[in-house]
């Protein structure tokens, strides 16, 4: 596996930094749908534009509903434009990423869908030398993953010589799997078929700059892990919140749930990066080990005590802005008596010399406030209160925040003398933010990095599969638990807030508070 440079890529401005490559097309099958439109195209504009993509590459659209080349390059065309800013003086460029551009209408349940698409891959690469290299996406409703690849494995699509000559490669969204036995079987109808190393199971969390960068900051600092352990800090919290709610997809909501959606994936991601031991190499199987190690040493929730370690609510009806805003239950294609959660909170232990009884707060939900991703480091108070002849009662315990998103940057909280005659202390920050550094903020989508690191073959960004699997083991029996719960134990919420009363009450029994957002 070639050395990542996976972060230096943030830079696409400095040329030793660049990865440009080999040609290749990408098959993105759902490409109708609001991922490729949203995400995966205006990505691959954005990488074109900044000349990271070989001239010889293509993409080839695949899905079930009928479009010509033309309506589908319209359709990312309006896409492209929407999710991405683009200038007048970009519009060449884009003319020119969009004819690279093709659609295949099929059934891809059906065996002549991939005899149809392999000879258009085929003539693709006579005509314009993609190399044989293929990167085929999955942006389809889950369901649809296994049949997908057992056709790919079926029609020779998925095969690459051994001497390495050209590739194959499959990138997978989530949720992989439902549960631990759904994942399980995914994972072996997908390694019967491909490789592990030809398997990207993409989580776009981990292309985000600000979560690329927590390696950067823990490992290229040296300043950082000496306190980076249970002795310094109090505890941890990460908040991924969203103040969207259904947008049209209740159909699959209804199937995933809070927990399925953002913390089997990114919130764990997140955990693993806060938590994970420094990996002996910069590489991609040295990174999966030591997060892979902090998963399995995440303590098993006791479900004898389940509400001392997880909330979970679902989202009322309510007003924003005059406007009234549907009830989850509501939304279409949910069931009126839906006991899906759109919200959840929950408290996990890493049990390591590390991280032994420090709580790792998780809580992430729809229809919150507002949108943001936040991970906070609350450490110890200091020791002894050396101030207290001078009328300060309390300080303030020291706070690293770390914004994955918005406003990108990291922010650390600590105590100040007030200017005057008297000794009156109160907390201050210190900031950094990525644009007024970088002059930039990063990359819009995340996808940008997981395509290219793709493309080049560098899996270090990518969900291995041990990590899936701990995954759900950690989840499935929680999940399992309110299912046969119900109704019980559901708590509900008005969109705006934070999230059900019983959430606050769940971290104030352990006398501590959640973050202010
Ligand atoms: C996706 C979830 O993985 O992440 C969505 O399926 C969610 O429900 C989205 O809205 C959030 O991503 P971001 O990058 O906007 O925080």
């Amino acid at each position: 596996m070639a050395e990542s440079n996976a972060l230096a890529q943030s830079l696409p401005s400095g040329a030793e930094t660049r990865r440009i490559p080999d040609p290749c097309a990408i098959v993105i099958f759902g490409a109708s749908g609001d991922l490729a439109e949203r995400k995966l195209i205006p990505a691959l504009y954005y990488l074109w534009r900044a000349n990271l993509l070989p001239e010889a590459f293509c993409v080839v659209g695949c899905g079930k509903t009928h479009f010509t080349n033309e309506a589908f390059r319209e359709k990312m065309k309006n896409g492209v434009k929407k999710y991405l800013s683009v200038q007048p003086e970009d519009y060449d460029s884009l003319d020119a990423f969009l004819r690279k551009l093709h659609y295949l209408s099929g059934d891809y349940a059906t065996e002549g869908a991939y005899t149809d698409l392999k000879s258009l891959l085929e003539q693709l690469d006579r005509e314009g030398g993609a190399g044989g290299n293929r990167l085929f996406y999955l942006a389809t409703p889950p369901s649809f993953f296994p049949v997908a690849v057992q056709h790919l494995g079926n029609s020779g699509l998925a095969e690459q010589p051994e001497e390495g000559t050209r590739y194959s490669r499959i990138v997978i969204e989530k949720p992989f799997g439902r549960d631990l036995t759904s994942a399980r079987e995914l994972n072996q109808i997908v390694t019967r078929v491909f490789k592990e190393e030809q398997v990207f199971r993409i989580d776009h969390y981990l292309g985000k700059e600000t979560v690329q960068n927590l390696l950067v900051f823990r490992f290229g600092n040296g300043i950082f892990e000496p306190f980076w352990n249970r002795r310094y800090i109090d505890h941890v919290q990460i908040a991924v919140a969203e103040e969207l709610g259904m947008e049209g997809r209740g159909g699959y909501y209804e199937e995933a749930g809070l927990v399925r959606d953002m913390i089997q994936n990114h919130v764990l991601s997140l955990l693993s990066l806060i938590a994970m031991e420094a990996p002996a190499i910069f590489e991609a199987t040295a990174v999966r080990d030591e997060k892979a190690k902090v998963m399995r040493a995440i303590r098993p929730i006791p479900l004898e005590r389940l509400s001392e370690f997880a909330v979970r609510g679902q989202y009322v009806d309510g007003w924003e802005n005059n406007e009234r805003l549907p009830a989850y239950r509501a939304e279409p294609k949910v069931s009126p008596s839906s006991t899906t959660e759109t919200f959840a909170a929950l408290k996990v232990f890493v049990d390591n010399w590390r991280w032994a009884d420090v709580p790792f707060y998780l809580r992430s939900g729809k229809r919150l406030p507002k949108r943001i991703s936040e991970i906070t480091i609350h450490f110890r108070r200091a020791p002894h209160l050396l101030f207290k002849g001078t009328g300060t009662t309390s300080i303030e315990p020291n706070r690293l925040s770390i914004h994955i998103q918005p406003n990108e940057g990291m922010s650390l909280v600590f105590n100040a003398k007030i200017p005057g005659s008297t000794m009156q202390i109160r907390p201050v920050t210190m900031n950094f933010r990525y644009e007024e550094s970088f002059g930039q903020s990063p990359p819009s989508t995340a996808y940008e990095t997981l395509l290219l690191d793709s493309m080049v073959g560098d899996s270090m960004l990518f969900t291995r599969a041990d990590f899936v699997d701990l995954a759900w083991e950690l989840l499935t029996p929680v999940l399992n638990r309110w299912r046969e719960d119900g109704r019980k134990g559901l708590s509900f919420y008005e969109p705006g807030t934070w999230g059900p009363s019983e959430s606050d009450a769940f971290i104030e029994r352990d006398g501590r508070q959640w973050q202010e957002l």
